[in-house]
């Protein structure tokens, strides 16, 4: 388990972790989440010591890195993947580590072997690609057969297979009961691999929490409501407290409440369901409203892609959530006030009464 209490590291006048406090348990693959610069690199070096904090502390199983009698078979740590000398043969890297840390041998050849590079060993480390240095790093991390292991964008530069190699090794790592820390920008890779993440943006925790629950609870997960009688079931779904859009497809859209909430409100309703779905959003999704006000850096045109997939035309094709695309990305109107759609919007006739959905409007009177 690792504990990172109230941490605070500055760099000049530049704070890269403020006041940053969270735990990684062991047994689960923990993703380490944050725009670039908010401090995730800084934080995987506080843990093995390799920066000082200001304030706060961390410790390795109980242990600050310092004081560990034997940190390779401690903490293994991929923080940087040419960390070696580019002169150096990839088994003599390997052995010179290992003879260090009294280190047997032949665990250099066994973690040679576990990332694919015993055909490369005898070759000089600086003429791997990125993707073989990566497979070195992680031999070293390997190397002590440590219970913790950091790993900063293990994927970075990894061709498919290797990136599938990775998380399965990620997750048999965790399930042996280590704990496993790893940071990435591959959303859709973190998604596969973590159960639990932690965000962090401009040095600040956002979230920590299971994945499950960071997708479930964003403005992204709505519920797919099908009925002919949209009209009765509107104000009900709004008086509960959902956040209620049309569909481009005839559906109701609610946000805020749960499947369960949705279909007792229709069967209160009396109204017929054809349709009740739970429309997941992305880790991506979740992760880009978490950040979007953190985010330091961001290239031109980007402020669409900050909010998902801002390119999309309204009637585009959607993202694999199920056939929809959060409001803020489909350039949708504002949600729904407390009483029905406002005249005028989608297409909506002026003048439409206050109450439920205006005539003409996607065909929402009529039958789904
Ligand atoms: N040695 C240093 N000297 C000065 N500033 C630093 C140093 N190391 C990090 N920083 C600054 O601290 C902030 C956090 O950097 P860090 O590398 O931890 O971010 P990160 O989350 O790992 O970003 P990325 O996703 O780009 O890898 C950045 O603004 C960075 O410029
Ligand atoms: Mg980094």
């Amino acid at each position: 388990m690792i504990q990172v209490r109230n941490v605070t590291k500055r760099f000049g006048a530049k704070t890269a972790v403020n006041n940053l406090t969270f735990d990684v348990q062991p047994g689960v693959v923990t993703g380490f989440l944050g725009p670039n610069g908010a401090g995730k690199t800084t934080t995987l070096r506080t843990i093995v010591g390799l920066v000082r904090p200001e304030v706060g502390s961390v410790t390795v199983n109980g242990t600050k890195y310092h004081d560990l009698p034997a940190p390779m078979h401690e903490v293994g740590a991929l923080l940087e993947a040419k960390a070696y000398h580019p002169g150096r043969r990839a088994r003599d890297h390997l052995l010179a580590l290992a003879q260090a840390s009294r280190i047997p041998r032949r665990r250099v050849e066994e973690v040679l072997g576990l990332v694919g590079l015993s055909d490369a060993a005898k070759r000089k480390a600086g003429t791997f690609s990125l993707g073989m240095a990566q497979r070195l790093g992680i031999a070293t991390a390997l190397l002590g057969d440590p219970p913790v292991l950091l790993l900063d964008e293990p994927v970075n530069g990894l061709d498919p297979e290797g990136i599938l190699w990775v998380r399965k090794l990620m997750q048999a790592l965790a399930a042996e009961g280590r704990t496993v820390l790893v940071s990435s920008h591959l959303m859709s890779e973190m998604a596969l691999t973590a159960t639990h993440v932690i965000v962090i943006g401009r040095g600040r925790l956002i979230a920590d929490s299971t994945i499950d629950e960071l997708v479930r609870t964003s403005s992204g997960s709505r519920v797919r409501l099908r009925t002919p009688m949209a009209d009765a079931v509107l104000p009900r779904l709004q008086a509960a407290g959902g956040t209620v859009q049309p569909g481009d497809d005839g559906a109701i859209l609610v946000s805020g409440l749960e499947p369960k909430a949705v279909g007792d409100i229709a069967f209160e309703a009396q109204v017929p369901v054809y349709e009740l779905t739970r429309l997941e959003a992305s880790l991506e999704q979740a992760f880009m409203e978490l950040t979007q006000e953190e985010s330091e850096f961001r290239g031109q045109g980007s402020e669409g892609a900050q909010e998902g997939h801002g390119a999309l035309p309204s009637s585009g094709p959607l993202p694999s959530n199920g056939g929809e695309a959060p409001a803020a990305q489909q350039g949708w109107p504002a949600p729904v006030p407390a009483q029905g759609w406002p005249a005028g919007q989608q297409g909506g006739a002026p003048g439409a009464p206050s109450q439920g959905w205006p005539a003409g409007q996607q065909g929402w009177s009529g039958p789904a």
